[in-house]
């Protein structure tokens, strides 16, 4: 252990090892929400993402102001450098280096763009397609489902990075006969002793700028969440509607179904489905209207988008025809939709704690418990 008793020089400063171990942390938790939780889990998978982009934002003023091996300067090398290193590691002749050597140090860089660009384009989806978060506001729902496969794909992107990542530490662990990932955890390494360089009155400065920065950005993302989202309507169900339409299941938001959809529904209330659902004709004008108006084509919401698209031409006013709802629910037993607790297909607040107002954000979906 001849080694050990040289370790010691210490390496990795605690801003160093904090964020490492903290975005190993976060990292998972997105990673294995992101690829195999259910929807109902996005607030995890939203958390851990929002704990990525604050880790990026202060390893950025770290690697700015934190200890010498920290400090981006040390640790960038020109391609050239970067190159003639990797023909060494191929050679099995490579130097030593104390901090990142050439290659770990592009996959520093290259980890940290990679996160950063699967941060901007997971808000980018949040804001289109679930309309949440800073960009709901701006972002369009197209814009939402083109930019889901890039986010997918860069994920997977970073995956591989990981696992190219762990490669090379094995590999340098070996050839060093150093546990790096323990060097990671202790900031120590064994080599020669080198004056160190001071980090304290950096680290207070560093830290003041993570604490106002972070604020001032949380506050600024906090307040374009609160905006309306782009094509979410906040009008209220018109009361008469509430009653009428809400008198033998859940009053269905009109952004549930299109114009023609709705249309064709209020002609024929005298056979509903079977029942009859007369109203008297001045009322029946009105509502009509009122769902003409708020119908699914003003919505730019994910329910609305899609369920507009895959309308049953058979069975034009069944929401539970169309060809998106019927893909949400096919993992949904026929047994507990028919529970008394639920009632039918039709009775989506039993299990979308905000179906009246025509959101359905995965986060608000809840099966009764005793039916899970
Ligand atoms: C007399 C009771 C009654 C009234 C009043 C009533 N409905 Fe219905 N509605 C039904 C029944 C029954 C069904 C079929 C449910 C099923 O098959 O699961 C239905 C189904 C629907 C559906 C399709 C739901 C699905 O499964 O996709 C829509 C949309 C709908 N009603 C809208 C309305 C509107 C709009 C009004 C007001 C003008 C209204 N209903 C008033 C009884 C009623
Ligand atoms: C028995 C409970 C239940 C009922 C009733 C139900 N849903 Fe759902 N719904 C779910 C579950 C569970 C999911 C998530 C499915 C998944 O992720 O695989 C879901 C998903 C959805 C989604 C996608 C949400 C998202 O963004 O992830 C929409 C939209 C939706 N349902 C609309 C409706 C509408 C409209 C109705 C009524 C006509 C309805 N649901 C009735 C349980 C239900």
């Amino acid at each position: 252990m001849r080694q050990r008793a040289e370790a010691g020089v210490p390496v990795w400063d605690l801003g160093v090892r904090l964020f490492h171990w903290l975005l190993v942390l976060s990292v998972t938790v997105a990673a294995v929400t992101g690829f195999f939780a259910q929807r109902s889990a996005l607030d995890v998978h939203l958390i851990a993402g929002t704990a990525i982009a604050g880790l990026i934002g202060y390893r950025v003023v770290w690697g700015l102001l934190g200890g010498r091996y920290a400090r981006f300067a040390s640790f960038v090398f020109s391609p050239r450098a970067t190159l003639a290193y990797a023909r060494s590691v191929l050679a099995g002749r490579s130097g030593r280096y104390l901090g990142h050597n050439p290659l770990g140090a592009a996959m520093v860089f290259a980890l940290l763009a990679v996160l950063a660009a699967i941060v901007l384009t997971g808000v980018v989806v949040l804001g289109g397609m679930v309309k949440q978060g800073p960009l709901a506001p701006f972002t369009p729902f197209a814009i939402g489902t083109a930019t889901i496969g890039v986010h997918k794909l860069l994920s997977l992107l970073l995956v591989a990075m990981v696992a190219a990542h762990l490669g090379g530490v094995w590999y340098e662990s070996r050839r060093e006969r150093e546990n790096l990932a323990e060097a990671m955890l202790t900031g120590a390494k064994h080599g020669p002793a080198e004056p160190a360089a001071g980090v304290r009155a950096h680290m207070r400065a560093a830290l003041a700028i993570c604490l106002v920065g972070g604020v001032l950005a949380a506050g600024t993302l906090t307040a374009l969440a609160d905006l309306p989202g782009l094509g979410v309507p906040t009008t209220r169900l018109d009361p008469d509607y509430a009653r009428e339409c809400g008198a033998c299941h859940t009053a269905y938001s009109p952004g549930l179904l299109p114009a023609a959809s709705w249309t064709g529904l209020m002609a024929h209330l005298d056979q509903h489905f079977g029942e009859d659902a007369s109203l008297d004709a001045g009322l029946a004008t009105r509502l009509r209207s009122w769902l003409v108006a708020n119908a699914a084509e003003h919505w730019d919401t994910l329910p609305a988008v899609r369920i507009r698209q895959s309308i049953d031409p058979k069975d034009p006013a069944r929401i539970t025809a169309s060809g998106f709802w019927q893909r949400m629910h096919r993992r949904i037993p026929a047994a507990t939709f028919a529970n008394k607790e639920v009632g039918s297909r039709g009775a989506c607040n039993a299990c979308h704690m905000d179906a009246a107002s025509g959101r359905f954000a995965p986060q608000s979906i809840e099966i009764p418990e005793d039916l899970q």
